[in-house]
Parts: structure tokens; sequence; C-alpha cells
């Protein structure tokens, strides 16, 4: 495999976005692109692109089934990355690590496996109005076959989470409560912490998809003290097709499988098959072996940048980009309560996001425009729809200019 991880020179221990820009193909082969759309999928690093191809030339093989040298180098190398998930997660051991295909699958899972076997009529599953549909559909797919109550945890007026009505709206009856740690709608970032104590307190497992903070902020499972944690690799600078579940260890061993096939078994006869433990007992059929090993050196990348240093960028980039576009008239940010990082999503009096997105695509400005895959948040914000720029390692402040510059490019177009 080729070596990985070229450790970004730094200045003070900052972020170097110039140099880390050199590490993405994608920016040579693309002149003056201005990428502001890595919530919705980052850009990968040479070190991803190489390294799954050299996998792939000099190592390939399935996982878990042959004998011969190869399968077994094979293994190590899925097996290795499972290791490194462990680490960026600091769960305690590999077992605690499921390769899934997304967040999406991750919470899928859960649903379908913890959630169709422990959920009961009458339980309570609590969520919060900042989460994208994720972490809405599959609990909505659920109670309609389980009959439980989905309820709602609300923001309050800055659009941050209310974190008194959430716990107004633990019961008795809660058993589970499914976060996202960051909304990738407005960035808010939501007190994980804090969320599982006042869980825990009820009884309650907690679930916390970290599909937008997974490469923003340092995350650690034991010290957010969740049950589980579900994260993309797309997002974080690896491959698509590829995700992470982390599941405390007693609850994966007390869950069934959701899918059958392949390696997750025993035996298997015509009458009746047992299974594998936690994590093989979750990966049916042959895995997205290059998938995950390139996630593996997608985390090591982002390790190698240091995981404080990314989020001190993140969180001075986007200051600067709120101060910028305050600065505009007739931009409007749209409310992350006390904590924004990385996503400015906002609206531009009289332009539509959709009209507004396609003509900063003229000035090579990438953004999102529309509800974000988190249509309740937005409606609940009477917006409709909105821009929306997210930041990644690469971005820096010439990035919010440009953006800042052809929004004002777009009013003057509007005005004529
Ligand atoms: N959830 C992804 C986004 O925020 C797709 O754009």
């Amino acid at each position: 495999m080729t070596p990985v991880t070229p450790v970004r020179p730094r200045q003070g221990g900052a972020l170097d976005p110039r140099a880390i820009r050199r590490d993405f193909p994608i920016f040579e082969r693309n002149p003056g692109l201005v990428f502001l759309d890595s919530g919705a999928s980052a850009q990968k690093p040479a070190a991803v692109i190489d390294g799954v191809a050299e996998y792939y030339r000099s190592d390939y093989a399935n996982v878990h089934r042959g004998v011969y040298r190869l399968s077994a180098r094979s293994t190590e190398l899925y097996e290795a990355a499972r290791e490194t998930a462990r680490r960026f997660l600091n769960a305690r051991e590999a077992a605690e690590i499921v390769f899934v295909r997304g967040g999406t699958e991750g919470i899928n899972l859960v649903a379908n496996s913890w959630g169709a076997t422990f959920l009961k009529p009458g339980d309570e599953v609590l969520i919060t109005e900042l989460e994208h549909h994720a972490n809405i559909v599959p609990w909505q797919l659920l109670r309609d076959r389980i009959g439980f109550a989905l309820k709602v945890a609300p923001i309050d007026a800055t659009g941050g989470l209310d974190l008194a009505a959430f716990e107004a709206r633990l019961g008795p009856r809660t058993r589970l409560v499914a976060v996202t740690h960051q909304a990738n709608a407005t960035g808010a970032v939501l007190p994980v912490e804090a969320i599982a104590r006042l869980a825990h307190a009820r009884g309650a497992k907690v679930l916390v998809d970290g599909c937008q903070a997974a490469p923003r902020l340092p995350v650690d499972v034991q010290a957010i003290d969740c049950d589980f944690y579900v994260f993309s690799g797309h997002k974080t600078y690896g491959p698509t097709g590829i995700g992470v579940l982390y599941g405390r260890k007693a609850l994966l061993d007390a869950m069934p499988p959701w899918q059958g096939g392949g390696d997750m078994i025993l035996d298997v006869t015509f009458e009746k098959t047992t299974f594998q433990d936690p994590p093989a007992r979750f990966e049916a059929g042959t895995p997205d072996i290059s998938g995950a090993i390139g996630l593996g050196i997608a985390l090591d990348y982002v390790e190698a940048l240091g995981r404080d240093a990314i989020l001190e960028h993140e969180e001075a980039l986007t200051s600067y980009g709120v101060d910028r576009l305050s600065r505009l008239a007739g931009v409007r940010l749209v409310g992350a309560g006390q904590r924004r990082l990385g996503i400015l999503s906002f609206q531009v009096d009289d332009i539509h996001p959709h009209d507004l997105a396609t003509i900063l695509d003229r000035h090579k400005v990438a953004v999102r425009a529309g509800h974000h895959c988190a249509q309740p948040l937005i409606d609940k914000l009477g917006l409709g729809a909105t821009t929306r720029a997210s930041l990644g390692i690469y971005n820096d402040e010439s990035d919010i200019d440009a953006l800042a510059e052809a929004v004002t490019a777009a009013q003057r177009m509007f005005k004529r």
C-alpha cells in the first residue's frame, strides 16, 4: 500500500489551507474552484485516491474468507481501518465499530435491529427539530410498524436546541434519544454530552448523528457517553459508500442482525442459522473493502492535520464568514444558536436560493441550495429554502471573499 498521510506544514500549529489544497487533485483539475459544499460531500486527498487505487493494484482480495496470503493481507488492511476508526472515535474496542454504507445506513441499522427488537407500542423516541431526513425517516418508518410515539424537541428563538424543552419532553417512556451532533442545514452544534446525561438519567439510550461533526470536531464517544454514534466517510474526506456505526459493545451484543448473508454467520442449515459476534454480525455480504481502507487513510490524514487544529480553523473561518456575510446589505444568516460551526446558511433578498446558487456557480463558487435534506427544520424556520456554504480544511478567507463578491454580483444582476 502507498504510504499515507503527508503531514501539512503548520504555522504555529494552525492549518495551512493553501498547502492542504495541493493535496487535493480536484483543485488542480478545476482551477479557480471555490468549493463550499463539503457539508454535502467533501473532496478527497490524493492519499485516499491513490491509496484505494494502490490497494486494488497490489493487495485486493475478499476478506475473512480466503486462506491464501493475499486474502489475509486484504483482511489485515480492512481490520486496520476498523482500528483507525476506533481510534478516531475513541471507542473502547474495535468490535464496537461496524462498517456501513454511510451515516444514513448506520441509523437505519440501529432502527431496524435495536429499535425493532427493543421498542414497543407506547414507548417514545425523542429527536429534535434540527435533524436531517436520515435521523427522522427511519424512526417514522419504524414507528409505523411498531406504534411507538415519535416526539420532537424544538429549537429556541436563536435556532439552537431548546435544552429545557428537550428535557421536558424526556419521560418515563422515552427509550431512545436520537440527535444530531451538528445540524447540517444551519451549522448549529448541539450539547451532546448534556443531552446524553439527561437521557441516561431517564434510562433512555442515546444515538448521535455525527455526519457533520466528525470532519470538524474531535469526537470522543466515551466522553460524550453515547450509545451509538454514526458518521459518513464521504463527508470526512474519504470515499463514498462507506461509513461507521459505533455501538456500545453490550448493546451490539444484544442486537440481532438486520441483513443476512455472507460471513455474518457462525453456522447455517436449512432449518436454522447462528450468527457471528459484532461487528461481523452486522456486515452481511462482501463489504466495501476498498471504501473502508480509503476511509482509514482519510481518517489518518485528518488526524495528521490535528483535530484541534481543524476545529480552530473551522471556528476562525466560520467567524470570518459570519462577519463578512453580515456586512452585506440584503443578506440574512439563518440562526444557529449559541455555537455555529463550518456552515453558513443564508438568504438574499429577492433572489431565490436556487437562482443564487446557479449564479454563484458562474463565479466558480460551489454551494448547496434548497432544504438540505432537512425539510422540517427549514419549514419550521419559515424559509422554504436557503443557500448554504459549508467549509472544509482546504478553505480559507479568500473563499469567503469570493462568495461575498459573487453574492454582490448576483444582487447587482437582479437589480438591473
Ligand atoms: N446531508 C447532506 C447535506 O447536508 C447530504 O448536504
